[in-house]
């Protein structure tokens, strides 16, 4: 095999090995995608200010994200059905996560289950809430997550109702695939893929099957928000559900910096300025551009960190030097994950530390936390020139 050098690498791995309904499930966004390709292509248009004859011994990308330590400021974000993407994901995902130093979130729509997640890697990880309206199986849920040890819970505000992703519809996703021609044609040739899930139970959500009632397809993503989220969600009950939780909270999915003025009030740890990787509201601005207006309204008194559109660790030095203090990369992991499991969660971040360090030394900063606008180089009109 040709050497991996970068995450496109690990993606066309992945789109050959992973059946086309996870594939698609990853690669898309809402309606016409508009967000979803401007998330990438809005860091494209920010500029690295290159400075030299700078000392770039003893270089470090070691920082913290909710106080706790980390090798870099890059999480794995939560993504569904991460299990489905290859045999035990979120296990081989999380694991990959805690050699490296930077955290797992997982996601409750996951196939692993906390617990299961929890016995079978060695370092805490991040837990991110849906919010349900059955109370009882809420309260169990960040409870779970709080046996399990898990170290912060990401509660999500941006999904009460589900983003339409034409080509789920089209492909009838579900975990595990219904037997249908289509389906088997194409699970088929993904041999691979179909051992790994032969070997394993886990192939149903893990989180709900057996634990929430009244779900009339526990294998459809799309039943499931629809029945079981809570869409009266509103800040007083995100207040509540941050008293249920000891630990550090995250708030993730905020785009607008007048919610982001509304998540100080309720006593949350950081922010995630996140149009979850535009999969909801088509049309809304990337992440990396809503970023300064929410850093101008509350970077000093909440942490704000950033996903949506992180695939390459100068994407991250971008995020970063324009002030978030965390980045989250969801897609660019799950690549690595279908084309080689741990492995190729371990080489994706392999990958984007190199990116990262290299860029940062070529920048003349040997200090991940040094980093600031004064290593960019943004258009004016880079968050866009709006009416009143
Ligand atoms: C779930 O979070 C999704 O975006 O599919």
């Amino acid at each position: 095999m040709a050497a991996i050098t970068n995450i496109d690498d690990l993606k066309r791995i992945y789109a050959r090995r992973t059946p086309r309904m996870f594939y698609d499930y990853c690669e898309s966004g809402s309606w016409t995608e508009q967000t979803f390709r401007e998330n990438t292509s809005d860091f494209d248009k920010i500029r690295l200010r290159q400075r030299v004859a700078v000392d770039m011994t003893g270089r470090s990308t070691a920082s913290q994200m909710v106080g706790q330590d980390v090798s870099m400021p890059m999480a794995l974000a939560p993504v569904g059905l991460t299990g489905m993407q290859h045999a035990d994901g979120e296990i081989k995902a999380a694991q990959a996560a805690a050699d490296f130093g930077v955290p797992f979130t997982l996601s409750t729509m996951s196939i692993c289950s906390i617990e299961d997640v929890a016995e079978n890697t060695d370092k805490p990880f991040w837990f991110q809430v849906y919010t349900l309206k059955d109370d009882d199986f809420m309260k169990r849920l960040i409870a779970r997550a709080a046996d399990a040890k898990c170290s912060a819970l990401v509660i999500t505000l941006d999904l009460q109702i589900m983003g339409q992703r034409h080509k789920d519809i089209k492909n009838g996703l579900s975990a595990p695939p219904k037997p249908t021609l289509v389906n088997m044609m194409n699970l088929a040739t993904k041999v691979q893929w179909g051992l790994g899930m032969l070997q394993t139970k886990r192939r149903f959500f893990g989180n709900i099957v057996g634990h929430a009632a009244g779900v009339t397809d526990p294998a459809s993503l799309t039943t499931w928000t629809a029945e079981a989220f809570d869409h009266s969600l509103d800040w007083e009950r995100v207040k509540e559900l941050r008293s249920w939780w000891k630990g550090p909270v995250i708030l993730k999915g905020i785009l607008d910096a007048e919610d982001a003025k509304m998540a100080l009030n309720v006593g949350a740890d950081a922010i995630v300025v996140s149009n979850h990787g535009g999969r909801q509201l088509d049309g809304a601005m990337s992440s990396i551009a809503s970023l300064p207006a929410i850093l101008d309204a509350v970077g000093d008194k909440i942490e704000v960190h950033l996903d949506s559109g992180i695939r390459s660790g100068q994407d991250v030095l971008k995020a970063l030097a324009m002030g978030a203090k965390g980045t989250y990369a969801g897609r660019a992991f799950v690549y690595g994950l279908g084309a080689m499991g741990q492995k190729g969660v371990t080489t994706a971040l392999e990958v984007m530390h190199k990116e990262l360090d290299t860029t940062m030394a070529l920048c003349g900063e040997t200090d991940v936390n040094n980093l600031g606008r004064h290593n960019l180089l943004i258009p004016k009109d880079f968050s866009g020139d709006w009416q009143a």
